[in-house]
């Protein structure tokens, strides 16, 4: 089949390179020229595993084609994908100039029938918007082209993005209509080959399960970071607590780990959005607040043990921060809690030794010009004379160090661990003082 999709950041990339080496026709359009230069030339503007080799392959192959111009894609593809972004604005609302701007382009070239499919994570009621916009712009035009406006959420995760989107748990197409849905069977086929995965559904419950997802998930973290806090006033682990409970099937193991707060592009701003959507609809969403509150004040939670252990002076200290993006295998800085941590930090006249295995050049870009930010090429470097090491984020490099390297090369020997990878007992054991999340300090 022959497909467009428009947008190529995360969520457009990955699902087109997927779809093309599932053997369709796919071309990407994208506004920015450089962007699409870089890719024709096999230079992929994000890291996630295996998306290079991938893109490399299918460009080569010819299934996978570039352009900036949007008539040539619009006339391309008998599916358009919206994968434009969605960034909050001032209220936190999605903003949907993009996606908007997509659909009027799409009714502006097109000279036969479409199917349009937001990709995007976009408010309820977006599909119908689109499907307004695109009516008012063919009346313009003074021309009658059929056309469908179907919602199909995405739900990789970065880090794992194009496992996730060739071995989906669910493919979620939201349409009335018949015809795109066997269009879009046809088109997930290759995906949907050992059980079935796809769940047809009206297009606002589509819209909404994919928020309904990820505000669940949010949830889950936040509420084990409340049950962390409390356990730390009540003396118990939460690492004991996450162990009890996950082991009901009807809580499950995933998704309930403590740590310093979720970040990324998606929870935070997906929770806000969902809240001012309910907001406009009448409904105060206090649950979605609470979670919201919860993960804010948790992004400082590791400065405060920080400040407390020094009394609360760290002028002139120095900290050694292993991990810098929002989660292990990705390089995206987006509400990362590092920010927060080290701004915290900065703010109270201390220096930063930071190491990450991969978004030194993201944090680069966005601190390059502080001089109380020192880039370290290691994570060793980034200890070195450091008065307590903190880890942020859970990288598998991070999990087994050499505790005497790191006891000599700290000055004083005192880990502050975000994410709970190591062993209280076995770290004071070791001579270390050591402060995790819900863990007793
Ligand atoms: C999330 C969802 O997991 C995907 O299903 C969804 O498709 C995606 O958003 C999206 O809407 O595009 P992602 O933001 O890539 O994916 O990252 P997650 O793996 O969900 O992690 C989010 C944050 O939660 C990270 O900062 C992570 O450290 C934190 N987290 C995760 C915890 O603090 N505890 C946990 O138990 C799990």
């Amino acid at each position: 089949m022959k497909i467009t999709v428009f947008g190529i950041g995360y969520v457009g990339l990955v699902q087109a390179a997927v779809l093309a080496d599932a053997g369709h026709q796919v071309c990407c359009v994208d506004v920015d020229a450089a962007k699409i230069d870089n890719l024709i030339k096999g230079i992929i503007p994000i890291y996630e595993p295996g998306l290079t080799d991938l893109v490399e392959k299918n460009h080569a192959a010819g299934r996978l084609s570039f352009a900036t111009d949007a008539a040539t894609g619009v006339g391309f593809g008998e599916i358009q994908f919206i994968a434009v972004g969605t960034p909050p604005d001032e209220d936190g609302s999605a903003d949907l100039k993009y996606v908007l701007a997509v659909a009027e382009t799409i009714a502006r070239y097109m000279d036969s029938g479409k199917i349009v499919v937001n990709k995007s994570t976009v408010p309820v009621g977006t599909a119908d918007r689109v499907h307004a916009r695109m009516a008012e712009v063919l009346a313009d035009r003074r021309v009658d082209i059929a056309f469908d406006v179907a919602s199909n959420p995405e739900f990789l995760k970065e880090g794992s993005a194009v496992a996730d989107c060739v071995r989906p748990d669910r493919i979620i197409i939201g349409t009335d209509s018949d015809h795109v849905e066997a269009r879009l069977r046809e088109l997930y086929e290759p995906f949907n080959r050992n059980h079935e995965k796809v769940i047809i559904m009206d297009v606002r419950s589509a819209e909404l399960t994919k928020y309904a997802a990820n505000c669940l998930l949010a949830t889950k973290i936040s509420f084990m970071n409340e049950m962390a806090n409390l356990a730390e006033r009540l003396g118990a682990d939460i690492e004991a607590v996450r162990h009890g409970i996950g082991s009901d099937p009807r809580i499950g193991y995933h998704f309930i780990y403590a740590g310093c707060g979720y970040g990324g592009s998606c929870f935070p701003k997906d929770v806000q959005a969902l809240e001012r959507t309910a907001r406009q609809v009448g409904y105060e969403a206090q649950l979605l607040t609470a979670v919201e509150a919860v993960n804010e004040r948790q992004k400082s939670r590791l400065f405060e043990q920080i400040s407390h252990h020094f009394n609360g002076d760290v002028t002139g200290k120095t900290f050694a921060v292993w991990g810098l993006s929002f989660k292990p295998n990705t390089d995206d800085m987006r509400a990362a809690s590092s920010r927060v941590l080290m701004e915290l930090l900065w703010q109270h006249g201390a220096v930063v030794q930071a190491f990450d295995p991969e978004a030194m050049e993201e944090t680069q870009r966005i601190y390059g010009h502080r001089r109380d930010l020192r880039l370290m090429g290691t994570k060793e470097a980034a200890l070195s004379g450091a008065d307590a090491l903190v880890v942020v984020t859970e990288w598998r490099d991070f999990k087994a160090p050499d505790f005497e390297y790191v006891r000599a090369a700290l000055s004083t020997p005192v880990i502050f661990d975000g994410r709970n990878l190591y062993d209280p007992q076995r770290m004071e054991a070791q001579g270390f003082d050591y402060y995790g999340i819900g863990r007793g300090k």
